[in-house]
């Protein structure tokens, strides 16, 4: 997600000068290149440090703190994850929805996505991630994230929507102008988006199916029916929730992997580690980033929160927080603990989490088996990109067939 060149704010007086880093979250000093290395660089200063872009924010960085706060939405509002503040006309829902408001909300979501419903799913999911995967193995080469890390979750929405699979990469090409564009085609990319769903949510409406949609369309909160604005809300935050999410930790994994033998060599011998494996690599290369608003003055480990102010919590140094895990930057398939902050926690843990690890436990067995050995290929840089979602961006792999 790219936001333009930010403006620097002025520190307020409230922010003692040695907190403040010249950081910006949506484009860290080497981000690119590397990603994770550009983060962590923040973990030699302060646990919470002040931020003078985007309206000016301060960032928790540690671990404990980071779940401290995905848990207490007193006085960590969600009402506008993103920066800086009422930057968007609508709000995402369930997502920016604070208790007891999220609830209705998050009902409509959750039957959706139970264990039952997602293990239904499997041999479909299984059954895409090899056809794809056949598609280009025989080439010797492919663009991970166009050719495998995006298709799937999007051929996955269609499937728990029953939208029609052709379409898939119409969808996929305005979700990609939303996240990636600039203001321009956001607006533009709405517009096609809009007009491309309400013919089904009118057909829904009248025709209700046994799918995601036609809950959404017909789903009641507090007792009334849901209106346009909201509903179109909670299908935009799942088919933007599970799409460069997974996405770009599928990336992560591959070009992990793409250099390092050893791992790819421990998955295939035995393939009862995927599992833990899936864990491991969640907790490293969290992908999801979001913002909380303070909804009144407070103070915290010796810092002075004020009314308003926005602290960004990021999950992708929660994984990397050597007060938390021993050897954090190391990828260990058989680390004791499997508890990791990248799905969050309290009230807005990630409904889809067991969907985006099914998807991640296929590509890892359904890859490993048709392409054993693979690495980045010579002349390509992998590129990476950051906003509210860390991204892998470009990332070309090859391997001998
Ligand atoms: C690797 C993949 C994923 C990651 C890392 C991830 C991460 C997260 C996190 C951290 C939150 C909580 C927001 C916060 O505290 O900042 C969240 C919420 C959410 N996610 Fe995911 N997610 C992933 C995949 C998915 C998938 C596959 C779906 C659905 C298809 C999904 C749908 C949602 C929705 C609807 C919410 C809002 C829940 C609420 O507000 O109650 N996510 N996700």
């Amino acid at each position: 997600m790219h936001h333009g060149s930010p403006g620097k704010v002025v520190r307020p007086a409230h922010v003692p000068a040695h907190l403040v880093v010249d950081f910006d979250v949506y484009d860290p000093p080497g981000g690119t290149k590397d990603l994770h290395g550009a983060w962590r660089a923040l973990h030699d200063g302060p646990d919470i440090v002040w931020a003078p872009y985007h309206g000016g924010h301060w960032i928790v960085t540690r671990a404990e703190d980071i779940d401290y706060l995905q848990r207490t939405h007193d006085p960590f509002s969600m009402k506008d994850v993103t920066m800086p503040s009422g930057t968007r006309p609508t709000r995402l829902l369930p997502l920016e929805a604070d208790p007891p408001e999220h609830g209705p909300f998050r009902s409509i979501i959750n039957p959706w996505f139970s264990p039952r419903r997602i293990a239904s799913l499997e041999n479909d999911v299984q059954e895409l991630a090899g056809r794809l995967i056949d598609g280009f193995q025989p080439r010797g080469t492919c663009e991970f994230m166009s050719e495998f890390a995006l298709q799937l979750p999007i051929a996955i929405f269609m499937r728990l929507t029953n939208l029609p699979m052709q379409d898939r990469e119409r969808l996929l090409a305005y979700t990609q102008m939303t996240t990636r564009g600039t203001a321009a085609e956001r607006g533009q990319a709405h517009h096609l988006m809009m007009d491309y769903l309400g013919p089904v949510i009118k057909a829904r409406r009248a025709d209700p199916g046994e799918d995601l949609l036609s809950g959404i369309v017909h789903a009641k909160v507090g007792g009334a029916p849901i209106n346009d604005t909201d509903m179109m809300s909670v299908l935009l935050v799942i088919l933007f929730g599970g799409l460069d999410t997974v996405a770009s930790t599928l990336g992560f994994i591959a070009h992990f992997l793409a250099g390092s033998p050893g791992h790819r060599a421990q998955l295939r011998a035995d393939p009862a580690l995927i599992r833990s494996a899936v864990d491991e690599f969640m907790r490293r290369f969290s992908p999801s980033n979001t913002a909380r608003t303070l909804t009144s003055d407070f103070s915290y480990k010796g810092v002075q929160f004020k009314k308003n102010e926005k602290i960004y919590v990021p999950p992708i140094l929660a994984g990397m927080d050597e007060r938390r895990y021993t050897d954090a930057l190391a990828i260990d398939f058989c680390r004791a603990d499997k508890t990791h902050s990248s799905f969050g926690a309290g009230p807005h843990r990630c409904p889809g989490a067991i969907l985006a690890q099914l998807e991640i436990k296929l590509f890892l067995q359904e890859w490993l088996a048709r392409i054993p050995d693979f690495h980045i290929k010579p002349g390509e840089t992998p590129l990476f990109g950051t906003g509210q979602v860390n991204c892998v961006e470009r990332l070309v792999l090859a391997w001998t067939v």
